[in-house]
């Protein structure tokens, strides 16, 4: 049962509210995470261990939440992750997050999972920062064609997940048998037909032979920089970087692979350590407020992407539900920039946090 008289005040509220609205089963696709959820529950339980150091006496008149991303200008630092089956949320899936996103002045990243085609999610939003998130699949012709498709539709980046060899386990959607109802379905992964009568199914197929070999190949077939997303281990930034990747998402997939995994609150200073000037520095992983967007962005994050919170707003708002958790989560990093003393995300530096400093490893 829905409340028209409840108004979110949080991005907990909101979850509630959209739980009430889904199927019980579509909620823990959304919801759940891998094992028994501890890296989950703990993504969110790192970010509220860290205790700030506020500045005081600097002049906060004027906040600036703008920033770049790969060299893009963006209202704030925030952009939304990719989530597969978005349709599973609202009747137009990744068009209205899309459109939301754009609405809000962030980047929006498309799923190789979504369930609207790339191209008509691109046209939806012609002067939005759109970036295409890959699975490479066994079938490494379709790969190449899926990641051309991309970077003809004007896709500015493509966002490599490497976390997922295979699939994590998640109970929830064993427990609830979670299957995808017939008419929703990966829409860009479906291969060719051969013949008229072919109508084969879509594969994520993923491939569990993908090696730092294989950023090289996707900067060659699609032109565009190549994000690595899943990261948590130092050297294995360095590598990215080193085989060609523009930047690094610090993630552990939203505790939704490996549990026990590391926070990625807990991962991101050794990993901007590492990466230094060579590359930007993302983080995704339990962001649920505008404080803690603060405490990514001071430990050196160049840009904070939102998983769940985006599928609430979706689910209770379609497109505008996604601008108003985009423009929440801004308006609570000005308010937590205010009383931390800076006017700029340049100001936000690892001082900020406590027990932290320039020289944290
Ligand atoms: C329902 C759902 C589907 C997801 N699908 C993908 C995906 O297809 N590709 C990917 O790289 N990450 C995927 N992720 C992980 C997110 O991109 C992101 O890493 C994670 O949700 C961030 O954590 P948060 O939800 O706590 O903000 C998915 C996450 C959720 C919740």
């Amino acid at each position: 049962m829905t409340n028209p008289g409840f108004e979110p005040v949080d991005l907990w509220d909101l979850e509630c509210k959209a739980r009430e609205i889904l199927d019980p089963g579509v909620y823990d696709f959304f919801a759940g995470g891998a094992g028994e959820e501890l890296t989950l529950a703990d993504n969110v339980a790192a970010w509220n261990r860290l205790r700030l150091r506020p500045r005081v006496l600097r002049d906060v008149s004027r906040i600036d939440t703008s920033t770049t991303m790969l060299g893009a200008p963006v209202v704030s630092p925030l952009a939304v992750a990719p989530m597969a089956f978005q349709r599973l949320a609202d009747p137009d899936g990744e068009l209205a997050a899309a459109r939301g996103a754009t609405a809000a002045g962030n980047v929006m990243v498309v799923a190789t999972g979504a369930t609207v085609r790339l191209e008509d999610v691109a046209a939806a939003v012609p002067h939005g920062q759109c970036w295409f998130q890959l699975y490479v699949l066994r079938d490494r012709d379709l790969t190449a064609d899926i990641v051309r498709r991309a970077a003809a539709a004007g896709y500015h980046a493509l966002v490599l997940t490497v976390d997922t060899p295979v699939v994590g386990v998640r109970r929830r959607d064993q427990r609830n048998r979670f299957r995808l109802p017939d008419q929703i379905i990966a829409e860009n992964v479906t291969p060719m037909p051969v013949t008229q009568a072919d109508k084969r199914r879509p594969s994520l197929d993923h491939d569990p032979n993908v090696t730092s070999k294989d950023i090289a190949w996707l900067v060659e077939v699609s032109g565009l920089p190549v994000v690595c997303k899943g990261v948590l281990s130092s050297d294995d930034a360095r590598l990215c970087v080193a085989a060609g990747a523009a930047a690094v998402i610090v993630s552990n997939h939203g505790g939704r692979q490996l549990d026990t995994v590391l926070s990625s609150a807990d991962a991101l200073p050794g990993i901007v350590q590492a990466v230094g000037d060579t590359a930007e520095v993302y983080v995704d992983g339990g962001i649920r407020n505008g404080s803690s967007v603060l405490k990514a962005l001071a430990l050196g994050a160049q840009g904070v992407f939102v998983g769940r919170p985006i599928i609430w707003g979706l689910v209770t708002g379609g497109a505008s539900g996604v601008q108003t958790v985009l423009d929440s989560l801004r308006q609570e990093l000005a308010t937590a920039m205010t009383l931390c003393g800076a006017s700029s995300v340049k100001m936000l530096t690892p001082d900020l946090i406590a027990g932290t400093g320039p020289s944290i490893s």
